[in-house]
């Protein structure tokens, strides 16, 4: 039997984290809409800006597309599909080994960036701060778990545990105890994820709800000429109703 911290903790704490998320950026769309920016800080610095921000963005991808894979699709899906679990497993490794570096570099390029920078510090709020220890939280957990533990430890499969609980959230049959039973250093990392999920509405993280990626659909994009435009000629519509 789940004790009642393990019942606050996975069978209470999802759905309030996910309501916070859900709603507050209802609320941040409609109530802060010149506030939903990244409040980009690129015309205080720019170098260390592109490095750190890419080799955080696209290792956040990857350990994204990790996660979704690892915990949404169950195994069954994988194994009818003729993917072994040993396969996937040196996938997963690789795949979140990659991820693991990336992020912390780029993340390690961004921190010393922020607080190096007198300009970029000052444009720094308590919010950010935030977002800067939970992001550093989670991603040093979880390099625990994929270096450490599933890299260069005994490894632990969380695809039936963590997975299926995840999946149950969802179903509305949480079972704390498919998570209780997996390494403490899970537990935290999960735990921290859903405060991160509820901070992120009032963070500059909104950010990534509108990233251009509508752009890559957009083949039509009109590209303006660096010489000014010839007058057009004057269309007939244009003359409608002036008077002679
Ligand atoms: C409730 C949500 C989350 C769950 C259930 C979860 C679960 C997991 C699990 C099971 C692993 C271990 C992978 C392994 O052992 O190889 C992992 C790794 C990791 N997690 Fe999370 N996680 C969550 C949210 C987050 C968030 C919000 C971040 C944001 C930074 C994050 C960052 C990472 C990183 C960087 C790794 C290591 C790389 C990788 O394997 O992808 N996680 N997570």
């Amino acid at each position: 039997m789940a004790t009642t911290m393990q019942w606050l903790l996975f069978g209470v704490l999802p759905y309030v984290a996910m309501t916070v998320f859900l709603v507050g950026l209802i609320w941040r769309y409609r109530f802060d809409q010149y506030g939903w920016t990244t409040r980009s800080s690129q015309l205080y610095e720019k170098r260390w800006l592109i490095i750190g921000a890419m080799m955080f963005h696209y290792g956040a991808f990857l350990a994204i597309a990790g996660h979704v894979l690892g915990i949404l699709v169950p195994e069954q899906w994988t194994e009818a599909l003729g993917i072994p679990e040993s396969l996937y497993s040196l996938v997963s490794k690789v795949g979140g080994t990659i991820a693991v570096v990336m992020v912390v570099a780029g993340l390690a390029v961004l921190t010393v960036r922020r607080w190096g920078n007198d300009r970029v510090r000052a444009a720094t709020t308590g919010v950010d701060i935030a977002v800067f220890v939970m992001l550093w939280l989670m991603i040093i957990l979880g390099a625990m778990e994929t270096i450490g533990v599933n890299d260069f430890g005994a490894g632990y499969n969380y695809r039936p545990s963590i997975g299926e609980w995840f999946r149950g959230l969802f179903y509305l049959q949480p079972d704390p105890q498919l998570v209780t039973g997996a390494p403490l250093i899970y537990q935290v990392h999960i735990t921290v994820a859903w405060f991160f999920f509820m901070l992120f509405p009032f963070s500059r993280l909104v950010h990534a709800f509108s990233a251009p990626v509508g752009y890559l659909l957009r083949p039509y994009v009109v590209y303006r000429s660096r010489k000014p435009a010839k007058p057009q000629k004057e269309r007939k519509w244009q003359t409608i109703g002036r008077s002679r």
